[in-house]
């Protein structure tokens, strides 16, 4: 499949690694020239050096998409780099471990900053040329606690909910100027984001009791398997391509069947 991305300029937020990264591969595999923005600038200048390697057109960038200061510097200096924003995939997030009333208004306020108000900051900044230029794709990463609820994850939960709320009701706006936007929102899946929290329940829990929890959660889902960083990325670079530009206001999700609501 022709993707018609080539020579596409692509911003990825949370690009340097993870599943942000593995879609920034892809997108560089199809031609397209690409900005990897992340909070690390170490990371994503390492991450888009390993694309220029390969051949093609990548700029790392530190950025924390907290700051719309620093998101308008990003769009000015991604634009001046590789032309034009042509798609945005927003990535960036933090996670946590813990429940609603072992956390504080700090750990809340941190989770809603990255996930939510970040989100709107990396919108805000380059829609209105997607706008003008009368194209664009967005896609913003959410994740499937936002349909169910999740113990343990509950502000990161409705953190993506409002991503989910948001995505849905900017398509409503710019549809009419061929600008889409859609969510994919994954399962557990297999990046540093997931191995931190794991590594976390599993010096908690003890080997026992968290083989037991591995066990469980590969129950939850029927391809028997967690997901891995290639399979949220091929949905990222779906919704990404000119032949996507009727799917507008969607929730993809790419979990192995974990939900099928
Ligand atoms: N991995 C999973 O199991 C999973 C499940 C559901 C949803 N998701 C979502 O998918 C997306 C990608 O997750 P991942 O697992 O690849 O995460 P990751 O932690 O591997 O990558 C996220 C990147 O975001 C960057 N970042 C954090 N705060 C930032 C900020 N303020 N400004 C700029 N960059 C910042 C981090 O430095 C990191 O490089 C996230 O939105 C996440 O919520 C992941």
């Amino acid at each position: 499949m022709d993707y018609g991305l080539r020579d596409r300029a692509v911003l990825i937020t949370g690009g340097a690694r993870g599943i942000g990264f593995a879609a920034a591969q892809m997108f560089a595999a199809e031609g397209a020239r690409v900005a990897l923005v992340d909070i690390d600038q170490a990371a994503a200048e390492a991450s888009a050096a390993r694309l220029v390697q390969g051949g093609a057109q990548a700029i790392g960038l530190g950025v924390d998409i907290r700051s719309a200061e620093q998101c308008t510097a990003m769009l000015q200096r991604a634009e001046g780099a590789l032309g034009p924003l042509g798609v945005l995939v927003n990535s960036a997030a933090v996670l946590d471990d813990k429940t609603f009333l072992e956390s504080s208004p700090a750990d809340w306020k941190r989770m809603v900053d990255v996930c939510l108000f970040g989100a709107m900051n990396v919108l805000h900044t380059a829609l209105p040329g997607m706008v003008e230029r009368r194209f664009g794709r967005v896609v913003c990463m959410a994740s499937d606690s936002f349909r169910l609820g999740q113990a343990r994850l509950s502000y990161y939960a409705a953190a993506k909910a409002g991503v989910v709320a948001l995505v849905k009701s900017v398509a409503q706006e710019v549809g009419g100027a061929g600008v889409t936007l859609n969510i994919v929102s994954p399962g557990a899946t297999n990046t540093e984001l997931r191995q931190t929290r794991e590594a976390g329940m599993r010096a908690s829990m003890g080997e026992e009791k968290y083989a037991r929890r591995v066990k469980s959660v590969l129950k939850m889902y029927p391809t028997g398997r967690i997901g891995e960083p290639a399979d949220a990325a091929s949905a990222i670079l779906y919704l990404s391509s000119a032949s996507a530009g009727w799917i507008t206001g969607q929730v993809l999700s790419v979990n192995g069947g974990f939900t099928m609501a």
